[in-house]
């Protein structure tokens, strides 16, 4: 490990009590999920890849005889209902996958929420309505806190994707609750993450990428502490590139940050991290779908905008991660959701699928990205939270972790 590497102590899933330390039969268990789905037009869920990714703790639950209480958040409701924001279809879905029933609390405290809760038996399911109904949860308040507590004799998190949060759910919740334990979706983030921040097979290849320096900066001084190669894409290489004294044309830049990509492209020459900047690239004289993509070299020219990474620059970062041991992936290389400015993130993706290392991907924008390159099974792992892997990657706490019972 680096010297001078920021981690985030006592965050590996080994320092944690499990669901798998502890005896479920008969108890009443809290499990805290992240059910924040995307929802259609009509309110049907168009992914459901989180509520899939509990499965293994809600099987484990039931099969050991929990009488199991989900909650979760969805949304950002400001703290007052709204049905467009209700878990109910997630609970439905959730039947689909379990093929069983699965019982509604049209609220997550009081009468509504404890009359279902006490009635369970064991093995049976029961979902509470959208925690953020209630403006207490955000607030972390201790009553509130205590009040989901009281439906129960003991807590899992296995929410990783809001982990990063100190809410009454995530964190005050453990004052009342224990003991409170991972379920096996955090464990595994947890693992996967850890490891690569830890003890990184190498050569550790970090990517990354998204519209602004400001976004990612401690991302970017961890990357440039831990890994042998960084390679950066999106707009964010634009503040680098001008920051080199390169022609960037009208391309979005920060220039508020043009000092700070200097000191981390000196850091990087400091440790010998091979911090590469696109050498190539697509450009386009607006942001539109019905815009032109036009190929440049390294110069921009006036009034033309760097949207994605070029071919010499796709073919560059592919051969670095095709020798990797280890590659962690955040943030698209260019506005990818206009077809033709994807080709550089989709390269991307498919050169870290086809390479046989360790590779985790994390961040909403990225994991889109190998979905649609059609890659995303040959990823190791793909992170369900996006702000929570950035800022464990980062090296930030999680407090929704950190609120976990310690192994002895
Ligand atoms: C996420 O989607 O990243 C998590 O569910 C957290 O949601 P939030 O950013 O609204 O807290």
């Amino acid at each position: 490990m680096a010297e001078g590497t920021v981690l985030p102590s006592g965050q590996s899933a080994m320092a944690k009590l499990s669901i798998r330390d502890i005896d479920l039969r008969d108890k009443r268990a809290f499990m805290r999920v992240d059910f924040n789905v995307p929802l259609g037009e009509t309110g049907e869920i168009t992914d459901d890849t989180r509520i899939r990714a509990t499965l293994p703790s809600i099987h484990y639950a039931i099969d050991h005889g929990a009488r199991l209480i989900l909650a979760s958040h969805l949304g950002r409701p400001k703290g007052k209902p709204n049905p467009k924001m209700s878990l109910r279809p997630a609970a439905a879905r959730l039947a689909e996958l379990l093929g069983k029933p699965v019982q509604f609390a049209a609220d997550c405290i009081g009468p509504e929420a404890e009359k279902p809760a006490r009635s369970l038996a064991s093995g049976d399911v029961l979902l509470l309505e959208n925690l953020r109904f209630h403006p207490e949860e955000e607030k972390n308040d201790p009553a509130f806190a205590g009040k989901l507590a009281s439906l129960a004799e003991l807590y899992v998190n296995d929410a990783f994707g809001s982990a990063h949060r100190a809410h009454a759910s995530t964190e005050g919740i453990t004052h009342f609750l224990h003991p409170a334990v991972t379920g096996f979706l955090m464990e595994k983030e947890l693992n996967y993450l850890s490891k690569a921040v830890e003890s990184p097979e190498h050569p550790y290849v970090a990517i990354v990428g998204g519209a602004k320096v400001s976004d990612k900066i401690d991302l970017l001084k961890n990357f440039i502490r831990q890994a042998d190669a960084v390679l950066v894409g999106g707009a964010m290489a634009y503040t680098f590139l001008k920051a080199q004294g390169h022609e960037v044309g009208a391309s979005r830049v920060e220039d508020d940050k043009l000092d700070l990509a200097r000191e981390l492209i000196g850091a990087a020459a400091g440790r010998n991290t091979d911090l590469r900047l696109p050498q190539d690239h697509v450009v386009t004289e607006k942001i539109d779908a019905s815009s032109q993509a036009e190929a440049t070299s390294g110069v921009i020219p006036a009034g033309r905008l760097g949207v994605d990474i070029g071919p010499a620059t796709r073919a560059e970062y592919a051969a670095i991660v095709k020798r990797a041991k280890t590659i962690v992936w955040n943030g698209p290389m260019g506005v990818f959701e206009i077809p033709q400015f994807a080709e550089g993130t989709l390269a991307v993706a498919r050169a870290v699928a086809e390479s046989s290392a360790i590779s985790i991907v994390g961040g909403g924008d990225s994991v889109a990205a190998v979905t649609k390159a059609g890659v995303a099974d040959k990823i190791s792992h793909i992170s369900t939270g996006g702000g929570a892997s950035l800022e464990f990657l980062s090296g930030v706490k999680l407090p929704g972790v950190e609120a976990l019972t310690d192994r002895k």
